[in-house]
This record gives C-alpha cells, structure tokens and sequence, in this order.
C-alpha cells in the first residue's frame, strides 16, 4: 500500500471502492479461519479498530440472525462486524414480510430457522422440528432419531391447531438438518395446500435461502448444500404429485444479490470499536467506483460477480471449492489467487 490507511481516517477520505467477502471456502472452514482471513481483514481497520475501507460478508449460508452471526464472526476473526454487515441467503426473506406477516409458515434448517423468521417480523413462524412435533407418526423414522432442538415454545400445549390451520408458505432457511424428515413433510405440506393427511389442495409458496449444490465446509471434499436438497425434493415431489414443483431460490449468484451488496456498502459508513459512527459529513455520498468480489465458487460467486458487471472484479481463491492452478474454465474470475490475504493485498495495492 502506498498510504497508510490512518491517513484516509486523518483526511477524512471515503475510499472510493468496497470488497464483499463469500465467507465458507473463503474465510472460514467450518469454524476455522483459513487463508489467513484475520490479518487480512484487519487490514480494513485504522490502529483504533475503526473501520476505513467499506467491506460486507455476502454468504449463501445462514441459520442464525445476522446480529447473531455478527458476533460470531466477531469472535472468530478478532474484528468488529456489525449485523449490517453480513447478508445471508436468507436476509432477502424479510422483504417477503407483507406477504405472510400473519399466516402460518414454515421455517426449515440449521440453527434457529424460526428465530430467523421472527425477527425479520413474520408474527406465525413454526420451526420444522416443532410443526412436525404437533402430528402423531408424522414421521415414522422419529423414534429411531434425536429429539428436535429447535422448538421455540415450551407450553405443553399446541400453539396452533394444525389440523385445521393451513400453513401458507414453507422457507428452507438453511441447510435442512433431517432430509427424511423435511422431505417426508414438505411434501405432505406442499400436496395437500398446507394441512397434512388432509384432502390434496393447491400448492403453497416454497422458498429457497440460496440453491449451492456443494459447499466447502471443514471436511476436505465438498458438502452437499441446499440445491441439492431442493433436487431430491423435487424429483420426489414431482414423483409423487401431477403438478411440478413450484419454487423461488434466492442467494447468489442472483443480480439483485450483487445489487443488494453494493447498495449496503455504499451506505456503510466508518464506524469505531464501540460501534459509533466517527464522521458523517462527505463519508456517504459518492457511490463507490469499484467492488470486489473475494469468493471460492466459480458457479455461485463468480458467476454472480460476472452477471453483475460493472463495477465488480471478481477474485477466486483456492482455499474452497475451486482447487484449479488456472482459471475457471466457465466462470473464469478476474483474478485467481491462492487466498484471501492475496486478494486483500492486491486490492490495497492497487486503490491506496
Ligand atoms: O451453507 C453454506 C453454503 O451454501 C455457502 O456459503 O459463504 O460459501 O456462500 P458461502
Ligand atoms: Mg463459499
């Protein structure tokens, strides 16, 4: 870097360009660090801890709510995200609020798929593990299984009577936990117009966080992800039941993803370790020239990067899904680089 980066604090500079960081393959692998993604996000903050340079983590993961996941990420990488500062693949389902605000929904996958929901202001949130708990022999594998963990209510009693209340829309939040269990249901909810064992009724709205086929995560091949969990339970549904399968996948490599991202970065402003904004005045204003895209996935984050267009450069690291010595060959990325501290030095290099 040519400047040091107290100085763009000193002169009250905005930098003109922002970085969105994939975070599994990326940043972490399971809960590890990788591609020594600590001291390279460091290297956006001043000595203070107060962050220079605009940057968002925009992953096709989630399960958590994103002030939750901040934290994490906080504690993981030794640096102060704020919850505006991580997209998941299911940040988008708040926009679907109006639709469903008070029906009953379904809310599938790891972590606390319902909380999820709740706080994004959907009022009737079931998880999956609590709606299939309210049916007797729902599932008949259950007893052959762990107990459900996501259970938000501890009244002895249902919070709903299922049997005669439609749900109007089921979301896969995240990566479901229990296949069997979320196919054998969903379908039961998706055939019949949202009341199991009843007569078949139309299908509900079905939505998708994100549609990755493979993921990396901490095991040393790739993961099955949710699009591989939408295609079984597509092939199954469309099997089982004469209309195909109705569905909207959200995450990238969507434009409005890339959209999204660039609209929050231009918005962040420098904030200090106590989450307080050091200066407005000329901090906002100018939208910024160039984003960067720091991903693993040629399919997911380059192509998403790619279809984008201007202003977004695409990196692709090798510390993920892509293992390759050259580029891509069908999504090819801007630049190839081993990890994401070359993609950060690189970017720092070249704008400061
Ligand atoms: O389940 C997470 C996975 O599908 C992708 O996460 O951070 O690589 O977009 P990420
Ligand atoms: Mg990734």
């Amino acid at each position: 870097a040519k400047r040091p980066l107290s100085q763009l604090c000193t002169n009250h500079e905005r930098p003109s360009f922002g970085i969105a960081f994939d975070i599994d393959g990326v940043i972490l692998r399971g809960r590890k660090p990788i591609g020594n993604s600590p001291q390279a996000l460091r290297k956006l903050y001043d000595e203070s801890g107060t962050l220079k340079i605009p940057f968002l983590f925009l992953t096709n993961g989630g399960g958590v709510p994103e002030s939750k996941r901040a934290s994490e990420l906080s504690e993981l990488l030794g640096v102060n995200v704020l919850p505006s500062q991580v997209v998941q693949g299911h940040s988008p389902f708040k926009k679907l609020v109006k639709s469903f605000e008070n029906e009953l929904i379904v809310a599938i996958g790891k972590g606390e798929p319902a909380n999820v929901m709740a706080e994004y202001g959907f009022k009737k949130v079931l998880s999956m593990d609590e709606y299939a708990s309210y049916f007797d022999n729902i599932d008949p594998l259950a007893p052959y299984k762990m107990s459900p963990n996501d259970i938000t209510s501890t009244a002895s009693s249902p919070r709903y009577d299922v049997s005669s209340e439609r749900v109007q829309a089921a979301f896969v939040v995240s990566d479901p936990v229990d296949w069997s269990r979320d196919i054998q249901v969903l379908c039961d909810i998706l055939r019949t117009g949202g009341l199991p064992g009843k007569e078949i009724g139309h299908q509900p709205p079905l939505y998708f966080a994100a549609d990755d086929l493979e993921y990396q995560a901490a095991f040393s091949s790739e993961r099955l992800g949710m699009g591989a969990f939408r295609i079984a339970l597509e092939s199954i549904f469309n099997r089982i039941h004469p209309d195909a399968l109705q569905y909207t996948s959200f995450g990238k490599p969507h434009p409005f993803v890339f959209k999204n991202a660039e609209n929050i970065l231009n918005q962040l402003q420098p904030f200090s370790r106590d989450n307080q904004v050091v200066k407005d005045g000329d901090a906002i204003g100018h939208p910024l020239t160039s984003l960067y895209m720091i991903g693993d996935n040629p399919a997911v984050d380059i192509k998403g990067a790619q279809q984008a267009g201007h202003p977004w450069f695409s990196f692709l690291t090798r510390t993920g899904v892509f293992r390759g010595n050259e580029n891509h060959e069908k999504y090819p990325a801007d630049l190839v680089v081993d990890t994401v501290e070359d993609a950060v030095n690189y970017i720092l290099d070249k704008e400061i």
